[in-house]
Parts: C-alpha cells; sequence; structure tokens
C-alpha cells in the first residue's frame, strides 16, 4: 500500500529529544512526499481530532528544542476517557472509537506514536483494533526491555549527575549528608548510573531493598575514617526491607495513579536524627526532563525517527523502533510491553559499584 498520509503524535511526560524524533520522522517523510498530521497532546489530538499539519518550516530548528511542539499527555487515554466533557475520573468512557473514527476521516494510512509504557500498552490496544501504529520508545526513566536505550534517559542522567558533582561542595564545605531524590520510576537506571558518575556514595533503588541501620553505619563509618560528608542518591521508587515506598500522592484515573516521591525528606529527617550529622535533601523532580538533549539523545531521537518512517514504508504495523548493540531494528509493541528491564542487583553495574566502595544500603548486597 502506498503511504500517503501518517499521523504522529507524543505522549505520556515530556523528555528531551521528543522534538528530535518528530523532526526526524517528518523530514523522512516530507522527502517521500507524504502529507504529515501532528495531533495535539498524545491521544487527546487524536480522540478530539486536533492536529497540526507539519511542514518542513514546522520542524525547522526544534533538533534541539526539549518538550515536545505537539504537547503531551498523561492522563488522556482513549480507552478509559476521564476528560471533560467527554468522561470524568469517576466516569470514564471508552473513546477509543471516536479515535478510530478520526483516524479514518482524517485519510491515515499510517500514526506513529512516541511515548513510554503506557503509551505503548494503548498503541497496542489500538493495534488490536485494526490501526495501523508504529511505536518509538520514549521515557527518562529506560526501562522498556526491548531496546537497549530510550532516548531522553541520557539527558536525565547528565543533569542528575551534574546535581550530584554540584551537590558534593556543599556537602564538603558544611560537613553534610546530602540527599538527592532522583525520578526513574520503578526502575534505579538514572539513580544507579548517576551515582556510579557522580561519585555517590549510597544508591538507593528500588530494585534492593534497604535498611535505615546499613545507611547510618555506613555513614558512620565513612565519618570514623575522616570524611566529613556523605552523598546519598535515592531514587523516588526505591523501597526499604519492609517494601515501603515514599507515595506523593494518588490521581484516581490516571495511567500513572501512584506519584512516587518523598524519599530524600524521609532519608534527610532519619539520618540526621540517628547520626547527629546535619542532613538535607534535593529533589531534582522535572528538572531531569527539561532542556535541551544531550548530543547522544539528539542523535538516537534522529536514529528512531528516520527508523519509524522506514517501518511505516515497509509496512510494518504493530512493531517497536529498537535500539540494540549501536544498530536499530524493531520489536512488536506486544514484546515491547511484555517485561519492564530493571536493575540487576546481581548484574556487572552493581558489582562494579560495590567494587568502588558504593553501598547500597543492604547488609544483603556487598
Ligand atoms: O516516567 C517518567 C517520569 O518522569 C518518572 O520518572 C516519574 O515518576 C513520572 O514520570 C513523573 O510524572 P509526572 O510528570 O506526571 O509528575
Amino acid at each position: 500500500m502506498a503511504i500517503k498520509k501518517i499521523g504522529i503524535l507524543t505522549a505520556g511526560g515530556d523528555c528531551p529529544g521528543l522534538n528530535a524524533v518528530v523532526r526526524a520522522v517528518s523530514k523522512n517523510a516530507l522527502s517521500h512526499g507524504i502529507e504529515v498530521l501532528g495531533f495535539k497532546n498524545g491521544f487527546d489530538g487524536l480522540v478530539r481530532n486536533e492536529f497540526i499539519h507539519i511542514t518542513p518550516q514546522t520542524v525547522s530548528g526544534i533538533l534541539t528544542l526539549g518538550g515536545t511542539i505537539l504537547g503531551s499527555s498523561n492522563i488522556a487515554n482513549p480507552f478509559k476517557y476521564t476528560l471533560p466533557p467527554f468522561g470524568t475520573p469517576e466516569n470514564p468512557r471508552n473513546m477509543s472509537s471516536v479515535a478510530l473514527h478520526n483516524f479514518k476521516e482524517n485519510g491515515l494510512d499510517a500514526l506513529i506514536t512516541i511515548g513510554g509504557d503506557g503509551t505503548l500498552h494503548m498503541s497496542q490496544q489500538f493495534v488490536e483494533l485494526g490501526m495501523p501504529i508504529v511505536a518509538v520508545p520514549k521515557t527518562i526513566d529506560n526501562d522498556l526491555s526491548a531496546t537497549d536505550q530510550t532516548f531522553g534517559f541520557d539527558s536525565a542522567l547528565a543533569i542528575a549527575t551534574e546535581a550530584i558533582d554540584r551537590l558534593h561542595t556543599t556537602a564538603q564545605s558544611h560537613h553534610r549528608v546530602m540527599i538527592v531524590e532522583t525520578m526513574g520510576r520503578y526502575a534505579g537506571w538514572i539513580a544507579l548510573r548517576s551515582a556510579i558518575a557522580g561519585g555517590g556514595d549510597i544508591v538507593l533503588i528500588p530494585e534492593i531493598p534497604y535498611n535505615d541501620d546499613v545507611i547510618v553505619n555506613y555513614i558512620l563509618n565513612r565519618k570514623s575514617k575522616g570524611k566529613t560528608f556523605s552523598i546519598v542518591v535515592a531514587a523516588e521508587g526505591a523501597k526499604n526491607e519492609q517494601g515501603e515506598q515514599a507515595v506523593a500522592r494518588t490521581v484516581a484515573g490516571s495511567t500513572d495513579a501512584i506519584r512516587l516521591g518523598g524519599i530524600a525528606n524521609k532519608l534527610s529527617d532519619m539520618i540526621e536524627s540517628k547520626t547527629g550529622i546535619e542532613s538535607r535533601a534535593c529533589v531534582l523532580g522535572h528538572t531531569q526532563r527539561g532542556g535541551t538533549p544531550t548530543a547522544f539523545d539528539r542523535w538516537l531521537s534522529t536514529l528512531y525517527g528516520a527508523k519509524a518512517l522506514d517501518l511505516v514504508l515497509e509496512g510494518k504495523f504493530g512493531y517497536m523502533a529498537s535500539f540494540r548493540q549501536f544498530k536499530m531494528t524493531e520489536v512488536t509493541i506486544a514484546d515491547a510491553i511484555a517485561k519492564l528491564k530493571r536493575v540487576d542487583p546481581n548484574g556487572e553495574e552493581v558489582k562494579s559499584a560495590l567494587e568502588v566502595g558504593m553501598s547500597f544500603g543492604s547488609a544483603q548486597i556487598g
């Protein structure tokens, strides 16, 4: 089938590199004479039929731009639509047939969806309803098993590492314990890699349950050796041995009902009261998702976008562009959502961190 017109959307949380993917898809498509509609605010644009016509001018100068020119949403799920005037959090409505109708009415031959786990799930649901979709994996969390790296992760890692570098100076000058809270949801990739890259002393990740006493003893031991400060890097999803996580709030009706957050403040109070050492929490939050993408993310995003359009041209619908061993390839979206990628507590990275003297706050590991 000749492809004449495609749609593109960016869904879920924003991250550096989204615009670079939109640019790469669009440039590749426009060079083939394919018309491109950019749906606004993720799947919400498909439900409401809100889009822009993408021209060469639309995507000019956006390679280095953070965020997404199309807008995004992590609450607009067409299968459980909670937004007015169609639905509410109490009464979610299935608006998938409206989205399908809009897809057909606009004469689209394919849709490229750029998003994380939630977006991939919705994309797969639409694939099962017959919508020809190709997906591109996005998330700063890097928690998709079907690709070696998602775009956005490298930029988040660079931001977190720079923050740890900067926090070292206050920790040193004031002889404090600084606790840095990173994002990452249920995977510890940002925390682990930034702690290794930034020279953190303790790193707490969801994959390795921590124990308060192990953390306290490690800090006191450092002090007894003349180290007057410590840096703790805590993933927002880190769990203690009782399985407790810090939850900032819950949001009914959202595709992401549990908002993690608060572990750094909790640890800061615990560490200060148990060690007597002044402690401070620093929550990096959305700074990790903001600003211009790193060179690596611009490069990776461009490869992802170009590949996604290639998959459309090959008629490989129901597939996701994937990055394996520094080459672009593809996997089915169904396979991509089957399993999350999490840090292996017995893997090479954890072993290396331990070998340079880092602690995971656990008596079992180390
Ligand atoms: O999945 C990306 C992510 O930034 C997570 O690391 C974080 O838990 C979540 O999204 C935050 O979402 P929101 O922008 O809705 O607060």
